[in-house]
């Protein structure tokens, strides 16, 4: 199977503000659950203090370098999350620390392009220039959220996990 990217990010590659995202969009909360409901999603320790709960109906695992006690979660290892993903999809689900680790390795890049620029602290922009474009949907501002657009890109030639 494969590792899987998701992420958003603004004008400015901005994808975090104080541990938190920068912004509220329920569209691409409805995205990210649609593509990750049923599945393993990986996030660095950073991400996993920034949510009030585990996501519910997915295996929650958290990287860490030190212990990490939290109801929904279980700490992995890179070892584990690559062995893993010969078998199953794993949405590799951030922050930039782990959106870094697993970029080369990646198959699928889910991308969504916030409209606008907003305060960030945390910025990921990493180059498309090996990967292809499979999708792109566009969706309007509404009074509430900004314009954004959807992404699927395809890394044709990721690198072999390591062993
Ligand atoms: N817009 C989006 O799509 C999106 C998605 C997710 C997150 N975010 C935002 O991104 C920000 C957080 O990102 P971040 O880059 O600061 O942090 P992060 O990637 O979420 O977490 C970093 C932590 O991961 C652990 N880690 C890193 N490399 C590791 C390794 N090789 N082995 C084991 N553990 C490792 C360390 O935890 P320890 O310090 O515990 O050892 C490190 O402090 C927040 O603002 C969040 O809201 C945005």
């Amino acid at each position: 199977m494969s590792l899987k990217i998701i992420f958003a990010h603004d004008l400015n590659g901005g994808i975090g503000q104080n541990n938190d995202l920068p912004w509220k969009h329920p569209p691409d909360y409805a995205w990210f659950k649609a593509h990750t409901l049923h599945t393993t999603i990986v996030m660095g320790r950073k991400t996993a203090d920034s949510l009030t709960k585990a996501l519910p109906n997915r295996r929650n695992l958290v990287l860490t370098r030190h212990t990490y006690e939290r109801v929904g979660f279980s700490v992995s290892s890179l070892e584990e999350i690559f062995e893993k993903a010969k078998n199953e999809s794993i949405y590799i689900v951030g922050g930039t620390e782990i959106y870094t680790i697993f970029w080369p390795y990646t198959r699928d890049v889910y991308r969504t392009v916030i409209h606008g620029k907003h305060d960030c602290d945390t910025f990921f922009s990493p180059s498309f220039s090996a990967l292809t474009l499979h999708n792109r949907t566009e969706l309007e501002a509404s009074e509430t959220y900004a314009a954004a657009t959807f992404e699927h890109w395809i890394n044709p030639t990721p690198q072999a996990f390591p062993t």
